[in-house]
């Protein structure tokens, strides 16, 4: 499977690639081609000395390219920069590609972190890259694990990932890629209407986090 990175040159872009270039062919996404280049040389650097050999293959791409051939894109960016580069990959995007989004739409308030759709009255950020990608298969996912686990690509993660899709076929395919990372299991959670529930527990993990002196936590459903 071809899997494109959107931003895949930040945190959780170098985490996913190294999980899942064993068996999978990467593309690194950038604004920039020679910056995307540059860091699927160094993931792939970096995963040949662990793995020994990699059956993919690693390269890096300009986002608004990539959409145009992988079968699975993961959006790796920043909620404030997500309508700009939706705009800039949306005409591009091919149909029925299946587009994971593990964007939180988070800022941190005088209280805390807060889930901003809440205060702002906007929709989930899974309902938004749904709205504007109309011919993708939308899977919101990822938003509990924290880049500093994935990025240690030698560690199991123990931990629950809630999933929330419209189209089955989409679920399947990312579930499956989920389950690729060790010792995560994905949970379904509801159709895309309902992201919302699942992209508002990060600012509440991070908030548990600071107050109680958590590292990186995550969830688990018993
Ligand atoms: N970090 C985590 O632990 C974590 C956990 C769960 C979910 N998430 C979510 O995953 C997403 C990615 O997080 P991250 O920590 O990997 O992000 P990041 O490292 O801060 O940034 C990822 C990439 O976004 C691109 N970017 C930066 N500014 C941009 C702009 N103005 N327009 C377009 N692209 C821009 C950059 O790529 P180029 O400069 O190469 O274009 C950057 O390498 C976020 O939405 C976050 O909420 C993160």
């Amino acid at each position: 499977m071809r899997i494109g990175l959107v931003g895949g040159t930040g945190r959780m872009g170098e985490g996913l690639a190294l999980r899942w270039c064993p068996k999978h062919d990467i593309v690194v996404g950038s604004r920039d081609a020679s910056k995307a280049a540059a860091a699927a040389k160094e993931y792939r650097e970096e995963a040949l000395q662990h793995y020994g050999r990699i059956d993919g293959s690693m390269e890096g791409d300009e986002n608004g390219r990539l959409v145009g051939y992988c079968d699975v894109v993961v959006l790796c960016i920043p909620y404030e920069n997500m309508e700009g580069t939706l705009d800039g990959i949306a005409q591009g995007m091919r149909d029925g590609s299946i587009v994971i989004c593990p964007i939180v739409p988070m800022s941190k308030g005088k209280d805390g972190f807060i889930y901003v759709p809440m205060h702002e009255h906007r929709d989930s950020a899974a309902m938004t890259v749904s709205r504007r990608l109309k011919n993708a298969r939308v899977v919101a996912a990822l938003h509990t694990i924290s880049d500093v686990k994935l990025r240690r690509f030698t560690e199991p993660i123990e931990s629950d990932v809630l999933v929330c899709a419209d189209d089955k076929d989409a679920l399947a395919v990312a579930s499956e890629l989920l389950r690729e990372i060790r010792n995560l299991r994905p949970i379904y959670i509801g159709p895309i209407s309902l992201a919302y529930q699942i992209e508002s527990i990060t600012p509440m993990l991070l908030n548990a986090a600071r107050q109680n002196s958590i590292k990186n936590p995550s969830i688990r459903i018993a």
